[in-house]
């Protein structure tokens, strides 16, 4: 951002250019110079890092041309054009255009170097708002797309919006399907390397060989990963399924960066059961250095309420892209939601919810027996998943306890209200359950 401006200096003369250009190198600007339009278009785009000093009278493209040129593909880049003695119609003409200013031949040098601060500080400011706005409108795209307002979500976007503006390394776990990689990916895009790579590999997805060189190369076309992303984010899926030598160079490579991150690693871990995670599959020393963050993601099942808002949100969305109407949610289909196990969380939910949708369009089946019908052999709805009937139903009180309170902010009263239930039996229920009434307040 702080890199310093150039000055483009376009003229067809020698050594009027290199006249004006020693000048301004002495007032302290970088310059480039061109001896033509057309030579200066291969250079210049949006966006490009300076301002534009031009001639109009040269052979080929003129001055005017080649500033609309200019004016076409960034309407906001400063452009001074010098012109000869007599050419004030065509000066009148350019700024009309769109030109910062003209300088008439000969010209007074110290005009010229005010003129040059003044365009580069207006580019500096041009360029910076640009920044700022992609840095923001593509975190705020990101940030969007996660739904829920339970309070595990929202730490969860705190945490997102800290952390993305931290340096060191990452790491997620979670289940399948909880939103890692969302995650990841907005970490990146509301920090300060927004701008720069973010780039997802799988270690799970290459054999050795081709994820070396995928990490550090040599490469067939490209750059490899680490290198690619310096200034930028490496996301490394699958972290666990990394070799023991590949563990040893992406240690000496954390290592090796001179400053803390360079290149920003965010780790992610599939953590499935015990024995899968990262902390068990990766060597210490490297565990350490890329744990320096960490942000767990809870599965759907301990997300509460977000469930029901994630399904009607999901379910409204679908509707919406195939022209009919979302399905209603009962008590009884909220009630089902709530406790079905999601053992594919939230990429499951939204399976769950499409289906709902073109089921409604038909006009038959119901919600229950998608869940009862999801995917394989584990994924029933009611399941007790193998746990025992009593403290199956205990953790459904307590769910239920649990989004009661939230609903109520934490009054006793309307909860008592709510579950029929006793001032003394409600309390006893929420000490068992380790729920506290200063949570909900
Ligand atoms: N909080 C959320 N709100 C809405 N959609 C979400 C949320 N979190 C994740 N998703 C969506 O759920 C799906 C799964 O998310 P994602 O791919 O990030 O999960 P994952 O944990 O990386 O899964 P895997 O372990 O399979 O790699 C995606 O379509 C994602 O956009
Ligand atoms: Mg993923």
């Amino acid at each position: 951002m702080s890199r310093k401006l150039k000055i483009a200096i376009v003229d067809d003369e020698p050594d009027m250019r290199e006249s004006i250009s020693q000048w301004l190198v002495l007032s302290g600007f970088d310059t480039e110079t061109f001896a033509s339009a057309e030579d200066a278009l291969k250079v210049i785009g949006p966006d490009w890092p300076g301002i534009v000093l031009s001639d109009i009278r040269m052979p080929g493209m003129d001055g005017i041309a080649f500033l609309k040129r200019l004016m076409s593909t960034d309407s906001a880049l400063p452009v001074i054009l010098i012109t000869g003695h007599g050419d004030v119609p065509m000066a009148v003409e350019a700024m009309r255009l769109g030109a910062m200013d003209f300088m008439e031949k000969p010209f007074n040098p110290d005009k010229m170097t005010s003129l040059a601060k003044k365009a580069t500080h207006a580019r500096r400011m041009t360029l910076d708002n640009r920044a700022l706005r992609r840095d923001l409108s593509e975190g705020q795209q990101v940030m969007s797309k996660l739904i829920g307002s339970s309070p595990v979500m929202e730490r969860l976007r705190e945490d997102i919006l800290d952390l993305g503006q931290a340096d060191g390394h990452v790491l997620i776990d979670g289940e399948t399907g909880t939103g890692k990689t969302l995650v990841a990916h907005a970490l990146h895009a509301v920090g300060p390397r927004a701008n720069r790579k973010f780039v997802p590999v799988s270690c799970a997805a290459y054999n050795d060989e081709a994820l070396t060189s995928r990490l550090f190369g040599p490469m067939d076309d490209g750059l490899p990963a680490l290198e690619e992303t310096r200034g930028g984010t490496l996301c490394l899926e699958d972290i666990e399924a990394l070799s023991e030598p590949l563990q040893a160079r992406l240690l000496a490579f954390i290592n090796d960066q001179a400053s803390p991150s360079e290149t920003r690693i965010i780790a992610i871990s599939n953590a499935r059961g015990e024995g899968r995670k990262a902390e068990d599959s990766l060597r210490p020393d490297l565990f350490y250095r890329l744990s320096a963050l960490n942000i767990t993601l809870p599965p759907l099942r301990a997300r509460g309420e977000d469930i029901l808002t994630l399904f009607n949100r999901m379910t409204e969305q679908f509707a919406e892209e195939y022209g009919c109407d979302a399905p209603q949610v009962g008590a009884q289909e909220a009630a089902q939601l709530l406790q079905a196990p999601w053992p594919g969380n939230i990429r499951q939910l939204i399976n769950v919810a499409e289906r709902a949708v073109l089921q409604n369009r038909r006009g038959t089946g119901s919600i229950v027996s998608l869940l009862m019908s999801d995917g394989d052999d584990n994924q029933q709805a009611t399941t007790t998943e193998g746990k025992p009937l009593k403290e199956y139903v205990e953790s459904f009180e307590r769910m239920l306890i649990d989004n009661t309170m939230r609903r109520h902010r934490g009054s006793i009263a309307s909860v008592m209200d709510e579950l029929c239930l006793p001032r003394r039996t409600l309390n006893e229920k929420m000490a068992k359950y380790g729920l506290q009434r200063s949570d909900y307040l």
